[in-house]
């Protein structure tokens, strides 16, 4: 078996065509011949490179591209049936929140909303019955971790199927199949491409019976993702390695310097060891990613931040080359209602800042400049 550095580069197996060294993009909608490619909304060669080089990195056997994060999401619910209770983290993505509400409510679907650090509390909720348990780890924006072995035995033993958005980390940093997991999804729109250039989601499992389902529901919802863009995340992939470790760099250095700072009230970063996940997460992921929410003491300093610096881009998204500011508040989470938004922590001094590959000196600079301008 490869390293994970390896796989990052030839996960996707054996090119058809020797002489290229760089995978080809088969931008064709339709292939005849009647051999193994038929249809590119059913399968298509670039889009499988890349779902076997993802599946690969997880260590899992099957992988589906989708034409956003949200699309993967929506094809792993489209498993559920009228009548099914899903456990879902209470702090989480807030597209996946709309998706939960405004959609799949409406179709006699019961979604609990339960804070997923607490296995004994997911213990109870699960004796209840539950056909499946949706776990981010770390959460979007509080970087909560879930005990993601724990869950994996108990929605073992319930008969649940276990789905974890493993967006935050990457499959550099943490594999949540060895935990039991039955599907892993990633917004690769984030760190998986890496550079602010497309829209893509990505599903994996390592279960056939899964796998069939998934290739069923893709084919018929037809949210694949495009040869061009299944290839822009390819190309991304050879370096998730290296940009994961200097993210990962960056987020540390840049958390312990917002502790420090006078402006700042609390920072949300696993990799600190006063954080309450740190040591669960050294224990089950390898790194604690490029991630740090944190909030601020006045909201003017907030608004200081929202006009970006001359590093720092104030953006909706994480993930990219670039540092980007974002305000959970009114962008990637305002479809929570303001109730449950103050429960888990997302008031209006809280930011998150995505951690990109620039200097950290430099980031400190940029801070500084805008707290103190
Ligand atoms: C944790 C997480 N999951 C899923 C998504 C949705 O991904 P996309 O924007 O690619 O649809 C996001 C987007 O920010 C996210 O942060």
């Amino acid at each position: 078996m490869f390293e994970r550095d390896t796989l990052s580069i030839i996960g996707e197996g054996e090119n058809p065509y020797e002489d290229s060294v760089s995978f080809p993009i088969f931008q064709s909608s339709t292939f005849g011949g009647g051999k193994e490619y038929s249809y590119s909304r059913c399968s298509n060669p670039t889009r499988n490179a890349l779902e076997k080089a993802v599946a690969r990195l997880e260590g899992a056997r099957f992988g589906f591209a989708f034409s956003s994060g949200l699309a993967s999401i929506n094809s792993v619910f489209s498993l559920l049936r009228s009548g099914d209770t899903v456990l879902v983290s209470d702090d989480l993505y807030g597209g996946t929140y709309r998706l939960i509400t405004k959609i799949y409510q409406n179709y006699g679907i019961k979604f609990v909303f339960v804070d997923m650090t607490d296995a004994e509390n997911i213990a109870k909720h699960l004796c209840n019955g539950a056909s499946m348990v949706f776990v981010e780890s770390p959460t979007n924006p509080m970087m909560k971790i879930a005990p993601l072995p724990e869950i994996g035995l108990l929605c073992k033993e319930k008969g649940a199927l276990f789905v974890v958005d493993n967006t935050f980390l990457s499959p550099y940093f943490q594999n949540p199949i060895e935990f039991g997991a039955d599907i892993v999804i990633h917004s690769a729109t984030k760190y998986l491409s890496g550079h602010h250039d497309t829209l893509s989601g990505i599903a994996v499992t390592d279960r056939e019976d899964i796998a069939e389902k998934l290739n069923i529901i893709a084919m018929t919802l037809g949210n694949c993702l495009s040869p061009f863009d299944s290839w822009l995340v390819l190309r991304g992939m050879r370096t998730l390695p290296m940009r994961m470790e200097k993210h990962e760099e960056n987020a540390k250095s840049i958390a312990r310097f917002l502790k420090s700072l006078p402006e700042v009230e609390k920072v949300f970063y696993p990799g600190l060891p006063e954080h309450l996940g740190h040591e669960l997460c050294k224990k089950q992921a390898k790194g604690f990613g490029g991630v740090v929410s944190f909030t601020l003491k006045e909201k003017k300093h907030v608004q200081a931040f929202l006009k970006g610096g001359n590093i720092i881009k104030f953006a909706e998204s994480l993930g990219g080359f670039r540092s980007l500011i974002t305000y959970p508040l009114t962008q990637t989470h305002f479809s929570i209602p303001e109730e449950m938004r103050e429960k888990i922590g997302i008031t209006d001094r809280l930011l998150r800042l995505s951690l990109g590959l620039e200097s950290d000196r430099d980031i400190k600079e940029d801070i500084m400049k805008i707290l103190r301008d």
